[in-house]
């Protein structure tokens, strides 16, 4: 019997995105289309933007996934032969931007209804958690703790199993990446100069590796008596100390130097609170009577080296490994909707067509 095949489409944020994949975890066919230069003029991402975006780009993104994995294709008579080999088809119903996640919700649902296959609405963050056991044999087993650390969001919580979450920290105010961009920004580095797609953030790492990180001062977030026992995160401290630093001319952001130093000294704290924090939701998973097999680490930031390495500590220290997916499928996409569908599907759970998105979700 041939494995089950999964189409996932992905619309939460600024990527329109569509992969196709199998219950043995191979990738058929993915397409992803970034909207990075729509937003960038703005600073940040337009949802009514995003929105019309992903209208404009979900048909031929769809498309373009099912073709690569050979479905659909028209045979050379223009005319679609449908959903043939698609078992069914999961989508991210939220967290996220209202608007975009109706355009690929009103796809998915249609696609699904049309073709009476079953429809699996996926946590977006379930899907970032459950990607780390594609194509890994059980090797990532359940129970774990994610550590979620992006753009988007910045969370620790127990995964018990598919569907069954116990939420610990999340961030107070930014998020990591978000604390990333900004200091990158105050840093004057260039957006646009980051053809790797990692963003400020990559920039930034990049910059931090010649500086030198005890020449500023960077408290640490959240170190002091009461938080300091929060398994929650905070970032918008150290993007006001960089901002307050700047104001008080302590650094010039014309000058390599002190654009090196000050990136070190941010990054080092970033990673630093990110270490603290996620120890003290490993300490939490202990207190519930859980006893985690690995740490899976997923999100644009965990492609920082620092902060791999403080994830790793906290790893090492519990005992277990750190389990990072590859870059690609730690950023946002939709192949780990897709699986997070095939891993729902597996339980059992699948959706009504009726089923409307869920902009604000706990995990
Ligand atoms: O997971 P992701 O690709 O998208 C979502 O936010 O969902 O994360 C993007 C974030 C951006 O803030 C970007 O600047 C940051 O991850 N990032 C990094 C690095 N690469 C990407 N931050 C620090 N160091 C990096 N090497
Ligand atoms: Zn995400």
């Amino acid at each position: 019997s041939r494995p089950i095949v999964v189409l996932g489409i992905e619309t939460s944020c600024d990527d329109t995105a569509a992969a196709v994949v199998t219950g043995d975890g191979c990738v058929l066919g993915e397409t992803n289309r970034h909207q990075h230069a729509a937003h960038e003029a703005f600073g940040g991402i337009v949802p009514s933007l995003a929105a019309s975006h992903h209208m404009a780009s979900v048909g031929e993104v769809v498309r373009d996934a099912l073709r690569q994995a050979g479905v659909g294709g028209s045979g050379g008579s223009g005319r679609s032969d449908g959903l043939a080999g698609i078992d069914a088809v999961a989508v991210t119903r939220g967290p996220g931007m209202a608007a975009s996640l109706c355009v690929g919700l009103a796809a998915a649902k249609t696609l699904a209804a049309v073709h009476g296959l079953p429809l699996v609405g996926v946590h977006h963050m379930e899907a970032h958690a459950l990607v780390a056991r594609m194509g890994r044999g059980g090797a990532v087993a359940f129970p774990f703790l994610c550590v979620l650390v992006s753009g988007g969001h910045t969370l620790t919580a127990v995964a018990h199993g598919v569907n069954a979450y116990t939420a610990i920290g999340a961030t107070r105010d930014d998020s990591a990446g978000d604390a990333f961009d900004k200091v990158a920004r105050e840093l004057r580095i260039p957006w646009l100069t980051t053809q790797d797609g990692g963003g400020p953030g990559a920039a930034l790492e990049r910059m931090a590796a010649a500086g030198d990180a005890a020449r500023f001062a960077m408290p640490v977030p959240m170190d002091k008596s009461a938080s300091a026992a929060s398994p929650d995160f905070s970032f918008s401290g150290l993007k006001e100390h960089v901002r307050s630093l700047r104001r008080a001319n302590a650094f010039d952001p014309a000058i390599p130097r002190d654009q090196a130093d000050v990136a070190a000294a941010f990054q080092r704290a970033a990673a630093t609170h990110l270490r603290k924090k996620t120890a003290l939701a490993a300490r939490r998973a202990r207190d519930m009577g859980v006893a985690i097999t690995c740490i899976v680490a997923a999100g644009g930031v965990v492609s920082n080296h620092a902060v791999r390495a403080a994830l790793a500590a906290v790893a090492a220290a519990e005992g277990v490994p750190l389990e990072c997916p590859p870059p690609r499928l730690c950023a946002d996409n939709a192949v780990m909707v897709a699986w997070a569908g095939i891993e729902r599907l597996r339980c059992g759970l699948t959706d009504a067509y009726t089923i409307d998105f869920i902009q604000r979700w706990p995990l």
